[in-house]
């Protein structure tokens, strides 16, 4: 799936402007890169919440997306049926939710669950159901060490089996270089380098993703 070159300005400044990217299907792009260097504005504007400068559409017309943001905000309901909105159906909900480890979280109101809890059930919600593009940002972020590990199998077999380009937002490199076919890293607002992970995760090209790369051991 290829993304419209995009931007966006907030209050006078550009805080994110991008060519255009192709999103391979039935693989993961991670995407790395410091704070504030726009790596959820672009999330945001991929899954529509906000408009890119200009108007417009960032993704093809028709594109099927799902959407876990940084931050998501439980409905007032159990977990059970937070996840069941997606429309997914009974079954998988039930089986996600016993992947996932939040079985007995089902009937509890989901406003009252945990941050690492309501990551699992925001998971289990965008999971439901088969998609052409998958964005995930940082869904790992507040689980555990078994939780992510968890989270990880389900979102590299839900790309596998239906085949839809996964964007996963991520500060965890090691989870990055574990999952991720491609890499993009973004360095203030700008697309600084791409390609395989093995190259940018690993060996990048430009002395900003090296130093990047550095505080998590180096490339
Ligand atoms: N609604 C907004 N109004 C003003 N500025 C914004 C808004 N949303 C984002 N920004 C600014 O845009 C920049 C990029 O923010 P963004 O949330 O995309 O960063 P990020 O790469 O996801 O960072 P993090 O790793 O902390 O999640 C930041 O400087 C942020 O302050
Ligand atoms: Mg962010």
């Amino acid at each position: 799936m290829r993304t419209e070159a995009c931007a966006k300005t907030f209050g006078g400044r550009t805080v994110l402007s991008l060519p255009a990217i192709e999103l391979a299907p039935g693989r993961i792009c991670a995407v790395v890169g410091a704070n504030g260097s726009g790596k959820s504005t672009f999330a945001r504007l991929l899954a529509g919440v906000i408009p890119p400068d200009g108007g417009g559409a960032v993704l093809p017309p028709r594109a099927e997306v799902r959407y876990m943001p940084q931050k998501s905000y439980p409905f007032r309901l159990s977990t059970r049926a937070n996840i069941l909105l997606s429309g997914g159906g009974e079954e998988r909900a039930e089986a996600l939710m016993e992947a996932l480890q939040i079985g007995r979280l089902a009937r509890r109101r989901a406003t009252g669950l945990s941050g690492g809890e309501t990551a699992k059930m925001a998971l289990a919600r965008v999971l439901s159901r088969p998609c052409g593009l998958l964005i995930l940002d940082e869904p790992t972020a507040s689980m555990d060490m078994e939780a992510a590990i968890l989270a990880e199998g389900l979102i590299e077999t839900y790309c596998k089996e239906t085949g839809c380009a996964v964007l996963l937002i991520t500060h965890d490199l090691q989870q990055a270089r574990r999952m991720a076919g491609d890499a993009l890293f973004l360095y203030q607002g700008r697309l600084w380098e791409q390609g395989p992970a093995e190259r940018v995760l690993f060996a990048p090209e430009r002395p900003e993703t090296r130093r990047f790369l550095e505080f998590y051991g180096g490339a």
